[in-house]
């Protein structure tokens, strides 16, 4: 078995050649290079979130307000991260969170192929958002075995909402993850004052644009008139879904149905009680709605309440630590969002490959040097809140 841990082997046997690590190995130095390497209205829309952005930032404050307690003489010099999620058998307990705009960060305007690629080379499962800059079928043939997600914004339509999902199905996407706090974008005031919203200048839409229903239901083709089709788009993009929606949610699929953006735990309940067989707890990083609670606070309550359903969780993670608090307050998987954006703009598939190494490497030393030899250990110890 390779404990993750042994990346940092690698990296200090180079420093004897003189060589260093490519690209940075912790966040706050990824972002810096990142803001430099990204154009301002990339950085500007990832960066950014909801209102004064507070519940943003308490989202990673939240993980200094948690601790894990080590064991001694546990002897763990072999750690299983391994993780089995709706019959995936999964290397790690990670994953990629779906970003929209992944594909602006990357230098080739590609990102979601990059993204792709590192989950091919990781193991690390990554849920391709529907907001894309290549369809989903390019997307997923670029993952080779590792298993991938696709994540859903369900559109008005049921027509196309349904045609997106078959297709997922089609090109061998292994769950359907549907957004549901997303539906109208939250004030955001960043993107307001430079009055900048990628998808409405055409970005992040070929899912749609490559769809036989949504063009069918055009004029004229995106390629001869792209302003009328952004603007059918932003017609029928968000969908204010209610819960008897889930019914036909459910029946339009035989894959597994998570739903993303649970909070709160009479949610997670009644989620079960539609037949969904995941949830995932997120704030969406605090992009959609400001003054919330933490992500990682709402997270044992909604886990509790989930039962045995498993729970996906982000928002704030943003090193292998906080991947160690997350999965022992109960988290199943945890999902890396903004840092791999932040990776992307720096070397794409090459640089989002180093910072999965990197945060499995400390999460893997953790467990190490704490004395949990596996997540189950960990789990079992939780972590206490300061
Ligand atoms: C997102 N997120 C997101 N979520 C989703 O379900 N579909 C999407 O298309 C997007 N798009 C998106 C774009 C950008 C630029 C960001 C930063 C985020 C939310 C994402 O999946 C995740 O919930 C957050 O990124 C978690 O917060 P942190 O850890 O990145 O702060
Ligand atoms: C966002 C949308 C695309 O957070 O989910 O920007």
């Amino acid at each position: 078995m390779t404990n993750y841990g042994d990346y940092q082997n690698d990296i200090y046997r180079g420093g004897l050649q003189g060589r260093l690590p490519t690209y940075p190995v912790d966040y706050p130095s990824l972002e810096h290079k990142a803001v430099q390497a990204l154009p301002a209205s990339v950085y500007s829309y990832v960066a950014g979130g909801c209102g004064d952005e507070h519940t943003q930032r308490a989202n990673v404050a939240a993980f200094h307000r948690y601790a894990l307690t080590p064991r001694m003489l546990v002897g763990a010099a072999d750690r299983d991260l391994s993780v089995s999620l709706f019959g995936m058998s999964l290397p790690t307990p990670i994953f990629l969170s779906p970003i929209g705009v992944i594909g602006l960060c990357a230098q080739d305007g590609h990102g979601d192929l990059h993204a792709a690629e590192a989950s091919a080379r990781t193991g690390v499962p990554m849920i391709a958002s529907t907001l894309s800059q290549d369809p989903l079928e390019e997307v997923s043939a670029h993952t080779a075995d590792t298993p991938t997600l696709f994540q859903l914004y369900p559109p008005h339509d049921r027509d196309i909402a349904t045609s997106l999902i078959r297709r997922a199905e089609h090109a061998g996407y292994r769950a359907i993850v549907v957004t549901l706090d997303t539906w109208v974008t939250g004030w955001r005031p960043r993107d307001l004052n430079t009055a900048n919203f990628p998808q409405l200048r055409g970005f992040a839409l070929a899912n749609y644009f490559s769809d036989p229903v949504f063009r069918a239901r055009l004029a004229q083709p995106p390629e001869s008139d792209l302003p009328a089709a952004i603007a059918y788009w932003s017609a029928v993009f968000g969908n204010p879904l209610r819960w008897e929606d889930l019914q036909w949610l459910r029946e339009a699929t035989s894959l597994p149905l998570l739903l993303k953006g649970i909070q709160h735990p009479d949610d997670a309940r009644r989620a079960h009680d539609y037949g969904i067989d995941g949830i995932y707890c997120s704030n969406h990083g605090g992009r959609q709605a400001n003054g919330g609670l933490p992500a990682l606070d709402a997270l044992p309550a909604v886990v509790e309440a989930a039962g045995d359903l498993p729970v996906l969780f982000d928002s704030g993670v943003r090193s292998g630590s906080d991947v160690g608090k997350a999965l022992a307050l109960g988290a199943t998987a945890v999902g890396i969002g903004r840092p791999y954006a932040y990776a992307m703009a720096l070397g794409g598939a090459d640089a989002v490959v180093a910072l999965l190494r990197a945060m499995l490497a400390e999460l893997d030393l953790l467990m190490a040097v704490d004395g949990f030899p596996t997540l189950a250990d960990l789990r079992h110890a939780g972590a206490g809140r300061l």
